[in-house]
């Protein structure tokens, strides 16, 4: 990495308490549980939608034992229009785990805040830097983009070997030995360039404070940057799908199957309902007492797509019959093989979870 990269920290500090976002509702406290739950919002959300919800939230859950002791579905009920639903099921455990394991307290250095439910790497740092002012780089997308420019990193993102390398260059970025304060600035400052600046399209190089520093920029290729891989050019789709299971007349479990549309993919195969979002796959006709489960993600690949596969296994009462009007049969899970399916199907009905 060049020496000159030495000052980015700094300009970015500048240039982060000049001009960056301030005011925000969670920047001017350092209590791990409101930058906690700011974080888990603004993970795939505008700060315009989650500022709503983000006060709303607060008020009925105003620290992490009224969260960890709330009943799911209050939970699920503030979290209602911000999607992604699992954010807010990990939310709570991860309530409960630290009432539970902690004393009510969030562990304070970024690895140990990463062996928490729904908290990766990125969200640790944040966390650790904006409430501890612990020396540790932010990567999320927005970041990845803008380092991907600043050093033109040649490497695909969608390798593991190379997220890390640049984790590795994030590392050495950070400001040499920093206040608590510079390391809010330099976090948040990321953040900034990220999502005001370093734009994925038409960016504002011309505001930039990394302007002169950027080989991206004095090459004249921030639009390669980050690079596109051959995985990451691919479509993808995702479907959940709801995996009904009950006891049969015999004794033995069976799930119910429908068929397939006559055209599109899987046409004419029995399958287990699909669905387009997680809201849908977890709304009725599911009720409540019942016992679901999401299982691992499947990934199936298709010729021009990808096809991502989200069940959800939900246990009904022996002999449950469903709506009068839903079109399909109840398959004893030992007798799979007799009805047309499609293979990603067979192998995941065949290692359901007892
Ligand atoms: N996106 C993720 N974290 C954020 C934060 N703390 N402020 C603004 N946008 C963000």
């Amino acid at each position: 990495m060049p020496d000159s990269l030495a000052s980015f920290a700094p300009k970015l500090i500048l240039w982060q308490r000049a001009n960056g976002r301030h005011g925000l509702p969670w920047q001017g406290t350092r209590d791990p549980y409101r930058v906690w739950l700011s974080e888990i919002m603004l993970q795939q959300t505008q700060v315009a939608t989650v500022l709503g919800y983000y006060d709303r939230f607060l008020q009925h859950f105003p620290g992490v034992g009224a969260l960890a002791a709330a009943a799911p579905d209050e939970v699920m009920a503030l979290w209602s229009g911000l999607g992604y639903y699992s954010r807010a099921r990990n939310l709570h455990r991860c309530a409960q785990v630290v009432a539970t394991q902690y004393g009510g307290v969030f562990p304070s250095s970024a690895a140990a805040l990463q062996t928490l439910p729904g908290i990766g790497a990125s969200t640790a740092a944040a966390i650790a830097a904006f409430c501890h002012g612990e020396r540790v780089s932010i990567v999320d997308g927005n970041v990845r983009r803008v380092l991907s420019r600043l050093l033109a990193f040649e490497g695909d993102l969608s390798l593991s070997v190379h997220q890390r390398a640049l984790w590795d260059m994030a590392q050495r970025l950070l400001p040499a030995s920093p206040s608590h304060e510079d390391m809010v600035a330099y976090t948040q400052g990321l953040m900034d360039l990220g999502a005001g600046v370093c734009a994925r399209t038409r960016p504002r190089c011309e505001v930039c404070p990394a302007q002169a520093l950027c080989q991206a920029q004095r090459s004249g290729t921030v639009d390669r940057y980050p690079l596109k891989s051959r995985k990451l050019l691919r479509r993808h789709e995702s479907w959940w799908l709801q995996v009904l299971r009950r006891a049969m007349p015999g004794g033995e479990q069976g799930v119910w199957l429908e068929r397939r549309p006559a055209s599109g993919i899987w046409a004419g195969l029995h399958c287990a309902p699909v669905f387009a979002s997680e809201a849908q796959a977890f709304a009725l006709p599911l009720k409540n007492d019942w016992k679901t489960q999401p299982l691992p993600v499947v990934v199936h690949h298709l010729t021009h797509r990808e096809l991502r596969l989200h069940p959800l296994l939900v246990d009904l009462p022996p002999g449950h019959a469903l709506p009068q009007d839903a079109e399909g049969q109840w398959v004893a899970l030992d007798a799979l093989d007799r009805v047309g399916m499609p293979a990603p199907l067979r192998s995941l009905l065949n290692r359901l979870p007892e």
